[in-house]
């Protein structure tokens, strides 16, 4: 089973908006085990200890509320953990798919998308499904969290993406910092000027409109808590836009950045741009050229 990487927030979708990325995935393979026991065998440096993995979580939780026996996880990390790009998630997703091929239980997405959640809220600390969506549905996502309602759209063809992803080191509790720089309480203005950005979001990839899309992912509630996490980041999105970008935000609760595109014709010299930006902080980064995923799949090779 292999599920993409995501960014969540899209700017102004806070907790809301998720897309799956093609530019990483995690592989993972899930038996039967012949006992009642969860057990992983994880590279990436990701624990497999199932009660702290967030597939054994997940794989753990099915198990409990449908009867089911245990299970053996392999994982193969390709999405990198902790820099916004849904590595938790990626994880979580593709164990509630494979559990549920697995025992032929017959859930719906929502409901996977639930089970893909736990593992989520062990990892974050705090219940969001916007990354599990899109890893579960693939595509363009918009997440009611309670009660829970997945709705997937299918983004512009054209739409290109470009996540950097810092040379930077990460606390293990990097989402839980994250969030909690967000502010609870949030003035009248910059909610109406985020639903005004969220609504054209919605309708600039109902649209194909990528150029509404990079101008909606403006964000006055997320954005200006986190920027301060991460070097360099006024300069990086400001040269991605000169560069051609239709849009830049940090990718989920950061620290990578995400550039919107129409197109592939300006991939290079967004690139370009994201690297200089960081490196005029004195950081170094990898970009990663990506397009819209689809969802959760099962695969034939194992990498
Ligand atoms: N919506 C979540 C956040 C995504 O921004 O904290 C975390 O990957």
């Amino acid at each position: 089973m292999e599920a993409p990487a995501s960014t969540a927030n899209l700017g102004a979708g806070f907790d809301v908006f998720g897309m799956a990325l093609d530019g990483r995935h995690d592989t993972i393979r899930v038996e039967e085990s012949g006992s009642h026991s969860i057990t992983i065998t994880a590279d990436g440096g990701v624990p497999s200890d199932p009660g702290r993995n967030t597939a054994g979580i997940v794989a753990g939780a099915m198990r409990d509320d449908f009867g089911t026996g245990g299970v053996h996880i392999t994982i193969r990390k390709g999405v990198p953990a902790g820099y916004g790009m849904g590595s938790s998630a990626a994880s979580a997703a593709a164990a509630a798919v494979a559990c549920n091929e697995l025992f032929g239980l017959g859930l719906d997405r929502t409901t996977l998308v639930r089970y893909a959640g736990y593992g989520e809220r062990a990892s974050a600390g705090a219940i969001h499904y916007d990354n599990v969506a899109a890893s579960v549905c693939g595509g363009f996502v918009i997440v009611r969290t309670d009660p829970l309602g997945v709705t997937a759209l299918r983004p512009p063809e054209g739409l290109a993406l470009c996540v950097a992803v810092p040379d930077t080191k990460v606390p293990e509790s990097k989402t839980q910092v994250s969030r909690g720089a967000v502010p609870k309480s949030i003035p009248l203005g910059s909610v109406t000027a985020n639903v005004a950005s969220a609504a054209s979001m919605v309708a600039g990839v109902m649209d194909g409109d990528i150029g509404l899309m990079g101008e909606s992912v403006r964000d006055m509630i997320a954005e200006p808590a986190r920027m301060g996490m991460i070097p360099g980041y006024g300069d990086i999105k400001r040269l991605a836009v000169e560069a051609g970008a239709a849009g830049v935000t940090i990718s989920g609760a950061g620290p990578s950045v995400i550039a919107l595109m129409d197109g592939d014709s300006r991939t290079g010299e967004v690139q370009a741009a994201m690297r200089e930006g960081f490196a005029r902080a004195g950081v170094g980064c990898t970009t990663i050229p990506c397009r819209p995923a689809e969802g959760a799949r099962t695969v034939e090779e194992w990498p």
